[in-house]
This record gives C-alpha cells, structure tokens and sequence, in this order.
C-alpha cells in the first residue's frame, strides 16, 4: 500500500479508516499473548490468549467492557470499508428475503445491507452481551445467542471473518447449524462467507506474507487459522454442503457463497 493510502486509511473520519484495527492488534491485551507463543509450540493445551489471561478471547470480551468496545469498533472499521464491496456485489443479495449476520458485531455491515436493500429483513445475531441495548430499526433487528447452539433461520446466512477465528471441527459445527437454519421447512438457502483465502499461486508475495500474519495472530489468541481453497472445500463438504462458489477476492478478503 503508498504511504499516503495507508495514511488516509488510519485517519479516523475516513469512512474506509482502519485506525482502530491497527490500535486493536497493538493493544497490551493482544500484545501480550505473543510471550506465550513459545509454550504453545512446546505442546502447551491452552492458547497463548489464555495463558497471559486466564480465559479465553470471547470470555475475556464479555468481562472487560473496554477492551470489547475497543474490538467491535475495529471490526466496525472493516465493514465500513466493506460498504465499498456490497456496492459491487449487488446480485449476490438481490431478491433474499431475509438474512442474519451471524456474529455480526454491533451491526454495521447488516446496517449497510438492511440500508441497501430496504425490503430485505435483516437480523444481527451475536452473543448476548455484544448485542444487548442495541436499537432496532425498520429492517434491523439484534438477536443475543450462541452459534454452536442454533442460528435463526433466514434465506441467507452471513459470516464475515468467523469461521476464521475457529478451528476445523468448530467450523464444521457452526456450518452445520449455518445448513439447518437455511434449509428449514423446504427451503433452500444459501450461506454467503467473507473471509481470508490463503492463494499463494494468484496473490502478490505481500499479501500472502500478511495472510499469514493473521494466520499466526488467530493462533495465539483464539483457536482460528487462515485456509486455502482445498482446508476450505473439505469444512464446508465435511459439514453437509453440495456446492460452493468462490465469487471474488478484494484485499484480504475473498467471498464465498455455500450451497446446501
Ligand atoms: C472477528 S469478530 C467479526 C465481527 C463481524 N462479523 C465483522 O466482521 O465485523 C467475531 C464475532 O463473533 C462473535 N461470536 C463469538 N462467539 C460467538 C458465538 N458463540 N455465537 C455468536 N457470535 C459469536 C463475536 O462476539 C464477534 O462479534
């Protein structure tokens, strides 16, 4: 990136700013897990995120109000800049009906949808306490729970950087839970995924070198890691899908729609 694109990226009234997630990544709190990657490498169970803290990356969110406020405007900071996609990628929602953001943060990328497409009913559904006192609107609505356990059914899931905060088995998981909830009474649905593609053949050597930076930061603090097409294609057959199509790639995000 120039270094003038990457200045404007940090101011903070830049609608595509990333201030906040450079300020997040050098937070005390994600910085000091790093001191624990060794452990981790010589067969410690517990991630370095749980070794510095005592708990894990989403316990540690809902405990310390001011670190989880600090990570859900950084995440907000993204899907800002993924407003610029849903502009160029309007076929990919047009004509749903409805769709839950799950782990959808405070809601700023289902905002820009609901926004975008005003007759779409929209849902955010993340964890209680991510959710709580957040307003309705129109088209937007907050729902508190838990994916592993079920998610509401829509005509379409999203999930934009989840399934890389998980490992394998948790993603398989969570997708199953993705599949009943779009196939429900008949229907067939379809999940639409925002996330890291690791594609060392296609990238420029710096964008797989930053890929790989993510790779080792999902490491030390939750149990994620990054996935290249074939990690990526055995979750979602593993999980019950028939089909997936990947759409596009845009910096460190590619999009890929699932199936049932
Ligand atoms: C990396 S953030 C991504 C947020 C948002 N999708 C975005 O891209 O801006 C992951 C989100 O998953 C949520 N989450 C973690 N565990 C969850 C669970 N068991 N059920 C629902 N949401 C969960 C977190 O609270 C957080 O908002």
């Amino acid at each position: 990136m120039h270094s003038h694109l990457l200045l404007g990226s940090l101011l903070k009234d830049n609608v595509t700013s990333l201030s906040t997630l450079v300020l997040a990544v050098l937070d005390p709190v994600l910085v000091s897990p790093w001191h624990f990657l060794g452990d981790w490498f010589l067969g410690s169970e517990l991630t370095p995120f749980e070794r510095a803290h005592g708990m894990g990356f989403w316990d540690y969110c809902n405990q310390n109000s001011e670190f989880s406020n600090i990570f859900n405007e950084a995440m907000a900071n993204d899907s800002q800049l993924m407003s610029l996609v849903i502009k160029d990628y309007k076929p990919i929602f047009e004509g749903l009906g409805s769709l839950v953001d799950v782990g959808g943060g405070t809601g700023t990328m289902a905002r820009i949808i609901s926004e975008a497409f005003p007759r779409m009913k929209c849902m955010v559904f993340d964890l209680p306490h991510v959710v709580a006192n957040l307003p309705d609107s129109k088209n937007l609505k907050y729902v508190g729970g838990d994916m592993f356990q079920s998610i509401p059914s829509a005509d379409a899931i999203l999930m934009k950087w989840i399934l890389h905060d998980w490992s394998d088995d948790e993603c398989v998981n969570i997708l199953k839970r993705c599949k009943e909830a779009i196939t429900i009474k008949g229907k067939k649905g379809k999940v639409i995924v925002m996330d890291v593609l690791i594609n060392e053949e296609k990238d420029e050597h710096d964008s797989t070198a930053t890929k790989l930076l993510f790779d080792a930061l999902m490491m030390v603090m939750v149990t994620g890691k990054e996935r290249n097409k074939k990690e990526w294609e055995k979750l979602f057959l593993e999980a019950g899908f028939s089909y997936y199509k990947i759409v596009s790639s845009f910096g460190m995000k590619s999009l890929i729609e699932i199936y049932p």
